[in-house]
């Protein structure tokens, strides 16, 4: 049922929640992650890039996404973490948090990888596999959102425009299209860390960027 009259309170709450969630997981977070994909053989900028925008940017949005879902779910005295979407929000907390965590320590601290000297660890990979794990979850939370919490927990007096589910859509589909054409620079990728572990000048190098000797050239 599509009504005229202005959102209530509680539905401006809710989209509010709507609209920061999916700016942070949907928006910011990709960015970020393309950021890393994109920039990262050309210069050790991505890494402080890629800090401040999943930390800085995207923490702030999404906590702040948390406060709007959570005082919603309050105001209808539903109770918390109890159904799929409440459920699925915390779980996606959690990780982002997790993922914070993981990312920092990657970065600052340096095991002995078992690949071999000079390689990367498996906690580089697996940064990068709850990353995209992490993307993965939050569009099919968007989507349970858009199409199941929305009208379950406001009655559906009104519905969710189509510009919003079209928007789903678009975010999906530009983010991995990029995401997935920026692995074709995974061979330079590789061939900058065998340089490196060789000790062999890397293009960078000519041009005065640093590398260093964590397994992810240009990197952390
Ligand atoms: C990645 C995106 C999203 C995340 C991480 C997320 C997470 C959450 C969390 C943590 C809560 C509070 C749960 C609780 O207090 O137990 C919540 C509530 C809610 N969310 Fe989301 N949400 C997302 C996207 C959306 C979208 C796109 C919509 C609607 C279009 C939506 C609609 C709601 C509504 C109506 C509530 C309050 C009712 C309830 O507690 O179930 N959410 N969400
Ligand atoms: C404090 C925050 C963070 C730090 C310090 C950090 C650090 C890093 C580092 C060191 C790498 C390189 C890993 C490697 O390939 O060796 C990386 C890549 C990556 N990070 Fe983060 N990260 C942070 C937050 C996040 C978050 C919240 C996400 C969630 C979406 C994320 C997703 C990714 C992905 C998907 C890649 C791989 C991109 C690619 O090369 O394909 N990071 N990050």
């Amino acid at each position: 049922m599509a009504t005229s009259f202005p959102l209530q309170p509680l539905e401006i709450m809710a989209k509010n929640h709507a609209i920061l969630a999916t700016t942070g997981f949907l928006i910011l977070l990709p960015v970020g992650v393309l950021v890393a994909r994109y920039a990262r053989t050309f210069t050790p900028v991505w890494f402080p890039v890629h800090f401040v925008v999943q930390l800085f940017l995207s923490g702030p949005v999404i906590f702040a996404a948390w406060y709007y879902g959570w005082k919603t779910s309050n105001v209808l005295g539903l109770g918390h973490f109890l159904d799929p979407h409440q459920k699925m929000g915390l779980a996606l907390l959690i990780l982002y948090v997790l993922q914070l965590l993981l990312g920092l320590f990657t970065h600052y601290i340096k095991l002995r990888s078992p690949f071999g000297p000079g390689t990367r660890s498996p906690q580089n990979y697996f940064h990068v596999f709850l990353g995209l794990v992490i993307l993965i979850l939050a569009a099919e939370q968007v989507h349970y959102g858009l199409y199941i919490e929305w009208a379950f927990a406001t009655g559906g007096l009104h519905v969710v425009p189509m510009a919003a589910k079209r928007t789903w859509i678009a975010l999906i589909v530009i983010f991995w299209v990029l995401y997935l054409a920026g692995l074709a620079l995974v061979p330079r990728q590789f061939a900058q860390e065998k340089r490196a572990r060789h000790g062999t000048p890397t293009k960078s190098d000519e041009i005065g960027l640093q590398n260093n000797h964590s397994g992810d050239v240009q990197s952390a």
